[in-house]
């Protein structure tokens, strides 16, 4: 029974991080458009399509202003980890010191899920957009290899999402790292993208199209919050490169903070104009920001919309899967989960063989499963995630009431319990599919501990 509850010591953590140190060179802007680049994807560019048609109808900024608060709180909390614990590993690492190994795997686990589905929902995401843009060419794909099944539009395989994981899953295994520079070319072109079509949108708005606002009664607009709360994550990642920056117990809480709020004023004033300019129940499309601008004749707008968002979401997809490579990496050092998952390529030095098992499941996954159905199952994997460190903020405060935190979470405990409970509450409106899911999810992640995990812990 101890041995479930066994806890890795923050003090040994930050010895064993100053074994491999790693250049500080980041700054609180380098971070803030870190951020920004893992954030900005197929929630926005997507999602907002088939939440307004769906669940939200013109209410969308509602569900959007909802998913934000919960996701502000939860990155206060992510924050005061990062200013106290600076080591990658995100959510896992600060579990296994606060609440020990089993909750720690089980959160790992739990993050596997999040990140790996995110790769195949980012990448339909982007299959739609490759989509808009061949149009606009005149060239078309085969209707049956152009979606899911499941996603409503006559789809049997999603070929280019299957395609693209593999590309970029190529090059994640050779090393390819995107370099900050890139990063900030792409940031740029997506901030770009997201304001011309605020520039252009405000101009059509028709307060009509607004009328009814909620179509789908309030719990619509609650689903909808759940839904949309996918665009926000992402976030995460300014905590995972702490290693990397420049006094980090200032500068992680900025970029998370920052990063988080350019993105939830740009969404509020896309979702606004989305529904201003288009009827939200024609709004039934996998690329509604450029579908908008061609409703309003903008058809060459529209093109450089697709061409932009398609930029956009392959920086997102890079940093999803980085991300489940990370993580499964982290487990298997600690000897959580077998060592092919933590064994390094002698030429590229890259997990080469999780970096390919990552990519052929999450693009298998991506090629047979619609959007909607994944991005449900990101969010109450990442909800659940989300709700545990809140708690672990409590926790730590009680356990190392000494230690330094350069950044603490206003109001504690009322703040990370409020938190916790909007993370449930959001939890709660996500279809009874998602849940079942979620449980057999966790479950197998229980027998794989008791199984596995256990015996070979390194802590043994
Ligand atoms: N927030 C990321 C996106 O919307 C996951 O693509």
């Amino acid at each position: 029974m101890n041995n479930l509850f066994r806890k890795k010591s923050i003090h040994m953590m930050l010895e064993q991080s100053k074994g491999h140190v790693l250049k500080r060179t980041l700054g609180a802007l380098d971070l803030t458009l870190l951020g920004i680049g893992a954030i900005i994807g197929t929630g926005i560019f997507v999602l907002t399509g088939i939440v307004a048609a769906q669940s939200a109808g013109p209410a969308l900024i509602i569900s959007f202003i909802l998913a934000g608060i919960a996701c502000a709180l939860a990155a206060l909390c992510y924050a005061e980890f990062s200013s106290s614990v600076p080591i990658s590993g995100s959510v896992y690492t600060y579990t296994y010191a606060t609440m020990g190994e089993f909750f720690a795997f089980l959160i790992g686990w739990d993050l596997m899920l999040e990140y790996l589905l995110a790769v195949s929902s980012v990448a339909t995401g982007w299959s739609a957009y490759f989509q808009s843009l061949l149009n606009g060419f005149g060239l078309h794909i085969p209707k049956i290899l152009s979606s899911a099944p499941g996603s409503g539009h006559g789809g049997v395989v999603d070929l280019p999402a299957i395609l693209i994981i593999l590309l970029i899953t190529t090059l994640l295994s050779r090393g390819v790292e995107s370099s900050a520079k890139i990063n900030n070319i792409m940031v740029a072109v997506k901030l770009i993208v997201v304001l011309g079509f605020i520039l252009v949108g405000v101009f059509y708005i028709k307060p009509s199209n607004w009328h009814p606002f909620m179509p789908f009664g309030f719990s619509g607009v609650l689903t909808g919050a759940a839904t949309v709360f996918f665009a926000f994550l992402g976030f995460d990642a300014v905590a995972t490169a702490s290693e990397e920056v420049k006094n980090p117990q200032k500068n992680v809480p900025i970029g998370i903070i920052s990063s988080l709020a350019v993105c939830t004023i740009l969404y509020i004033l896309v979702s606004l104009i989305l529904t201003g300019i288009v009827p939200y129940n024609l709004l039934n499309v996998n690329d509604p920001v450029s579908f908008a601008l061609k409703f309003i004749g903008h058809y060459k707008i529209a093109g450089l919309i697709s061409f932009g968002a398609l930029a956009g979401i392959t920086t997102v997809l890079l940093v999803m899967m980085y991300g489940q490579v990370r993580i499964s990496f982290a487990i298997s050092r600690d000897g959580l989960l077998p060592k092919i998952f933590s064994t390094v390529h002698k030429k590229y030095k890259t997990p080469y063989v999780n970096t390919w098992i990552t990519g052929l499941v999450a693009a298998t996954i991506a090629g047979f499963v619609d959007l909607t159905t994944l991005a449900h199952l990101v969010n109450i994997g990442t909800l659940a995630a989300f709700s545990l460190i809140s708690i672990a903020v409590i926790i730590m405060r009680k356990t190392h009431p000494n230690l330094k935190r350069a950044f603490k979470v206003p109001l504690v405990p009322l703040l990370p319990i409020i938190s916790a409970a909007c993370c449930i509450y959001l939890m709660s409106s996500l279809p009874s599919l998602t849940w079942k899911a979620f449980i057999i999810w966790i479950a197998i992640g229980g027998v794989v501990y008791f199984m596995y995990g256990r015996k070979h812990s390194h802590l043994n």
